[in-house]
């Protein structure tokens, strides 16, 4: 039902867990995909690999979200290579897990460059390409539970998703007439390379079975993808600036 045949999208930060699920999910659609990372070079061409696979247009860009430069590179690539822009996926987020009294200067500016910031400079750059879409231009935001719930070790990254949110939804106003939708996906827990490192991780990811109505069945990567994919697609021109809850249905459970 969901075709991007002749669509082009960038996820960023889809090097690994979530985003790689999204550029994944996006490439099978149809989309021919640009996949951003930073350091897991291996994991980004291999994903390219899987991708050149069911072949699509595939290209690696190596950008730091939170440099405008970078950011701006990555654009003029997409333009260049690409010729257009259909959606845009942002998923790159970084921050750590400690407690707020242990955030630094350092960290705190680390989290809202990557996380936040980042949201500015890519809609900069690229919502001309976007408005130019032969249908309307998608944005799809990942966010997540700590925008309005307190978790902890997640003071930073909570408080920074929350900004995000809020951003994505001014950016719905700003570009909303201009052809462009923005939506966000708030995502519950999923096991990837980074909530492995959360502290309790394990209790917490046994936890997920009582906070769910999902049976046995877990939240993973490709449930999220799936979520985005709706918000990537001609289904969903008429929901804007919205914020899209896939969680298996922890959020709502005491
Ligand atoms: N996992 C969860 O339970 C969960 C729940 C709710 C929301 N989310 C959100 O979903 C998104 C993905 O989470 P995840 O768990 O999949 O994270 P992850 O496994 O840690 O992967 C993070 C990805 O972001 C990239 N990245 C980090 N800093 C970047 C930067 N400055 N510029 C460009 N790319 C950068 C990494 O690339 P390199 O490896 O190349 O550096 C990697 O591909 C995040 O926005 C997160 O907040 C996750």
């Amino acid at each position: 039902m969901i075709d991007l045949s002749g669509k082009v999208a960038l996820v960023t930060g889809s090097s690994r867990g979530i985003g790689r699920a999204c550029a994944l999910r996006l490439a099978e659609a149809g989309a021919d995909v640009v996949i951003n990372y930073v350091t897991s070079g291996r994991e980004a061409d291999e994903l390219a690999a899987q991708i050149a696979a069911l072949g699509r247009n595939v290209a690696c860009v190596r950008a730091d979200v939170g440099q405008e430069e970078d950011v701006e590179d990555m654009v003029g690539f997409v333009r260049q290579e690409f010729g257009r822009l259909d959606v845009l996926v942002h998923n790159a987020a970084t921050g750590g897990f400690r407690p707020l009294a242990a955030t630094t200067q350092r960290h705190f500016d680390a989290a809202m460059h990557t996380n936040v910031l980042s949201l500015v400079h890519l809609l900069k750059a690229a919502a001309p390409l976007l408005e130019s879409a032969t249908a309307r231009g998608k944005v799809v935001v990942l966010s997540s539970h700590g925008t309005h719930m307190a978790l902890p070790m997640y003071g930073l990254i909570g408080g920074s998703k929350a900004a995000l949110t809020a951003l994505a939804r001014h950016w719905a106003l700003e570009l909303g007439d201009r052809g462009v939708n923005v939506n966000v996906v708030e995502a519950g827990l999923v096991e990837t390379d980074s909530t492995r490192r959360l502290p309790g991780a394990a209790e917490m990811f046994a936890g997920r079975k009582h906070k769910t109505m999902m049976g046995e069945r877990m939240l993973e990567a490709c449930d999220v993808a799936d979520a985005v994919l709706f918000l990537a697609s001609p289904l969903s021109d008429l929901v804007q600036g919205q914020t899209l809850v896939v969680d298996g249905g922890a959020a709502i459970h005491v």
